[in-house]
């Protein structure tokens, strides 16, 4: 059994995990990518996704170009300090020359949900434009989805932008409270548990020592892992934020505490901008159903999740393409 998903990625450093996993594991058949723009300008992120099915040697899985920058402000700050100058830890291979459809990437998400109504789950881990884009464009979206998962937010955690926003939420608030109001069941893998999933220096040094694939995963992590020692754990360990959004929209990952509940995203200009707001008042009587409520927060998973993309990973043996510079 197999689940079909389009994902939408800013391609970083976790995004290329996110689709490594969701190009190698069996029970996923990766439709196809769209790009947005978020850690990396877009066409960075474009060029960056189809980098990454190539290694797999699935370039047979289209990669779109999305939007470039907010609904509602020009672009603002990319994330070059935590994933580098490329979005691959600067050890990206410049010489890689990306083939990319012509459809954008909310036509794409349109596109393929009107060809396998109910089936797809869109897994969103960048600011969330593309996805109100095609919102509006195509209102009944929601009814042709499977469902959608989305990495962002912080329930009950701290933010990692404000004191209490998630990236993706702060970088585009009116298209992520766009997603949060529609009419689909959402599932948020937020802060809650993704700054709980971490992968050791130990899990990084199993990447390198396995095929050119996971090798090179283990070198693009490395940026990343550089920026988590310094920012957030004193110790060589890092996120993989991503990953956990494609294994538990799929299901390979059950999550062990995931209330659905009332949420919304804070678009004021108050401190609070980019908050997601997440009714949670029902947690000491087991989390009661809430009227309307079609948001499920993930709370807990399981915390040693990171070996698991470790092993898929270094089972991929060796890249389809050379790797230039990179290798
Ligand atoms: O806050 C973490 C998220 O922001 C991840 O998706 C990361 O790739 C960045 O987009
Ligand atoms: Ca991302």
């Amino acid at each position: 059994m197999t689940t079909k998903v389009i994902l939408d990625c800013d391609t970083g450093c976790d995004d290329t995990l996110a689709i490594l996993y969701a190009a190698l594991h069996p029970e996923i058949e990766l439709l196809a990518i769209g790009a947005v723009w978020g850690n990396v300008p877009v066409a960075t992120a474009a060029v960056n996704s189809a980098h990454t099915v190539a290694m797999v040697g699935r370039s047979d899985i289209p990669v779109a170009s999305g939007t470039a920058g907010p609904l509602l402000r020009g672009p603002e700050n990319f994330g070059y300090h935590v994933h580098g100058i490329d979005g691959q830890g600067n050890v990206g291979d410049p010489s890689f020359v990306a083939t990319l459809v012509e459809e954008s990437a909310a036509d794409q998400i349109i596109r393929l949900a009107l060809e396998h109504p109910g089936e797809i789950e869109l897994i969103a881990v960048g600011p969330f434009t593309n996805l109100a884009v095609a919102l509006a464009l195509r209102p009944d979206l929601p009814s042709l989805l499977r469902g959608v998962t989305i990495m962002g937010g912080a329930a009950l955690a701290p933010g990692n932008r404000t004191p209490v926003a998630e990236a993706n939420i702060i970088h585009d608030p009116e298209a992520a409270a766009a997603v949060f109001a529609a009419p689909w069941r959402l599932r948020m893998v937020g802060l809650d548990v993704t700054m709980r999933t971490l992968m050791t220096e130990a899990q990084r040094q199993q990447l390198l020592d396995g095929g050119t694939i996971s090798a090179y995963a283990g070198r693009v992590m490395r940026f990343y892992m550089d920026y988590f020692t310094e920012n957030a754990f004193s110790e060589r360990l890092s996120c993989i934020h991503d990953v956990l959004a494609v294994a538990i929209g799929v299901g390979t990952l059950i999550p062990t505490l995931a209330p659905t509940v009332n949420a919304w995203v804070d678009t004021g200009n108050g401190p609070g901008r980019g908050q997601t707001i997440c009714d949670l008042r029902g947690r000491y009587m087991g989390f009661p159903d809430q009227e309307g409520a079609h948001c499920q927060v993930v709370l807990e998973s399981d915390p040693l999740f990171a070996q698991a993309v470790v092993d898929l990973l270094v089972a991929a043996g060796d890249s389809a393409i050379p790797l230039g510079a990179a290798a």
